[in-house]
């Protein structure tokens, strides 16, 4: 059932939990692939009903980046949730979120601010004000939807770490599922930006699960110097590619690793063309 109303969406999670069921929620921004999908068919397995809310969130984007071509393919969304046991797809627009008004200043919207340590580093570093975005509109989405779980990518494993801390912090009363990173045969991480990509550019965007895997077997193979399994790194670059970052950080507090172990993640961020693309990998 297609809901565009936050009004109609809390009188239905009511009337479940008047009847004791359990409610999961999928919070995705659309262009749905078997990524989200696999989100999907987690909360469909383990929840007794499931919402999943498609809504291109513009407070987290930021000034330049893809807001107006973000991908946006409700119809097809809301069949493949109908078609995956999805009980609310909730479609909400911008005004129905933030209401009217200078949404993208918080001189007029109350923000849910992630600390510091976390949003200074990766992501957060180039796209400015982007986790304040997520972390407002995850809290949004749980106050509407009331889930007793809702499930996370690993794909954004920052925003998982983030999100995770915020329920902490803020003793929110939801449990947070994180789910495996979905990629494609050839080991290019699916993501709803991967349509900016060119078939030649797809190429290229190969080295990103490239170096990521290739570190892990050196990991393995018993290299734990950070500085070693970085440079590791150079020869699946060419001038295709422009490296943002890559950086071994803590799984659970994001503290930069000098030496891995298995607590490691991997996290890459890396442009080709116009179209940046991120991945990482767990050393364990
Ligand atoms: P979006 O990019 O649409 O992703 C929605 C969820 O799907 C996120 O939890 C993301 O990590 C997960 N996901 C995307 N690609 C995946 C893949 N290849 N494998 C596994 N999971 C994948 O992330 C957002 O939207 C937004 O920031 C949101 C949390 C909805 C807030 O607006």
């Amino acid at each position: 059932m297609l809901i565009h109303t936050i009004d109609e969406v809390r009188e239905k999670v009511k009337e479940w939990k008047k009847q004791g069921f359990t409610v999961g929620l999928v919070p995705t921004m659309g262009a749905l692939h078997n990524g989200h999908l696999s989100l999907i068919k987690k909360s469909v397995e383990k929840c007794d009903k499931t919402v999943v809310s498609v809504f291109v969130n513009p407070i987290q984007f930021c000034p330049g980046e893809d807001l107006e071509k973000y991908p946006r393919t409700l119809d097809a969304d809301e069949k493949l949730c109908n078609d995956a046991g999805v009980d609310i797809i909730f479609a909400p627009s911008p005004k129905e979120m933030y209401g009217d008004g200078h949404i993208l200043s918080n001189d007029f919207l109350t923000y849910v601010i992630p600390p510091f340590f976390y949003v200074n580093k990766l992501c957060g570093k180039s796209r400015v004000g982007h986790f304040d975005g997520v972390c407002t509109v995850v809290n949004k989405l749980f106050n509407i939807v009331q889930p007793d779980f809702a499930f996370f990518g690993e794909k954004d494993r920052q925003q998982l770490i983030i999100l995770k801390k915020m329920v902490k912090d803020l003793n929110i009363p939801v449990r947070i599922i994180p789910c495996p990173i979905v990629r494609e045969e050839n080991g290019l991480a699916l993501s709803s930006r991967n349509k900016y990509l060119s078939d030649e550019d797809k190429q290229h965007a190969l080295a990103l699960s490239k170096i990521l895997f290739n570190i892990k077997a050196c990991y393995n193979n018993g290299i734990k110097d950070v500085s070693e399994l970085s440079e590791t790194a150079y020869s699946y670059l060419n001038n295709h590619h422009s490296l943002e970052y890559l950086e071994f950080r803590d799984a659970d507090d994001l503290e930069e690793k000098k030496t891995a172990d298995d607590n490691t993640i991997v996290f890459i961020a890396l442009k080709i063309g116009n179209v940046r693309l991120i991945d990482n990998i767990a050393l364990r």
